[in-house]
């Protein structure tokens, strides 16, 4: 079945780790989304250090799977190649959706950890990760095998849906 049918947040993994080829695919997805006027005004940071998987909990609040996860992916957004930073995260939404729904692709597990605009959030990131002030994380990806299965979603709201007007 088509990925984005199957893909669902998964927080537990087993310690397996990632393979330098998964990561290769992940990052690959993320490079090739769709951005504004083909811009493509982002940089990918891949976590594998063990130590620095650590610190990660200690400067999101909601991180703490991260350890377990084996790889974190950090979307960020460039000012200097991108001056809006509403077009920033849009560019930077789309590639870590295009990174999720490939991670379900390769039968790995995988969660959106937002980071923008949380002020808070992006202030830890650019310190664990000492990114330079034109650096904008907008979200952090734990990606690891999973440890828990999920249905794919079936509970779709047709009332949201309507056909050539409001
Ligand atoms: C912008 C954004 C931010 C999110 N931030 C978090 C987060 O900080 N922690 C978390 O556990 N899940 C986070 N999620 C995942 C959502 O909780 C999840 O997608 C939602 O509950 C639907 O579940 P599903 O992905 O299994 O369909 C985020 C998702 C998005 C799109």
């Amino acid at each position: 079945m088509n990925p984005v049918f199957t893909r669902r947040s998964i927080r537990k993994f087993t310690r397996e780790p990632v393979s330098g080829e998964q990561v290769e695919l992940l990052l690959k997805a993320g490079l090739c989304a769709p951005s504004a006027r083909n811009k493509q005004p982002w940089h990918f940071i891949a976590v594998t250090d063990h130590d620095q998987l650590d610190r990660i909990p200690r400067y999101h609040p909601y991180a703490s799977m991260v350890p377990e996860a084996t790889l974190a992916i950090l979307v960020c957004g460039d000012l200097q190649m991108e001056s809006e930073i509403g077009f920033i995260a849009l560019n930077c939404a789309a590639a870590t959706e295009n990174i999720l729904v490939t991670a379900a692709d390769l039968g790995l597990g995988s969660v959106w950890l937002g980071v923008y605009p949380r002020e808070e959030r992006m202030a830890g990131m650019k310190e664990l990760f000492s990114l330079p002030d034109h650096i904008v994380p907008v979200s952090l990806i734990a990606v690891g095998h999973p440890a828990e299965h999920k249905p794919p979603r079936s509970d779709f709201n047709w009332n949201k849906v309507r056909y050539n007007q409001w």
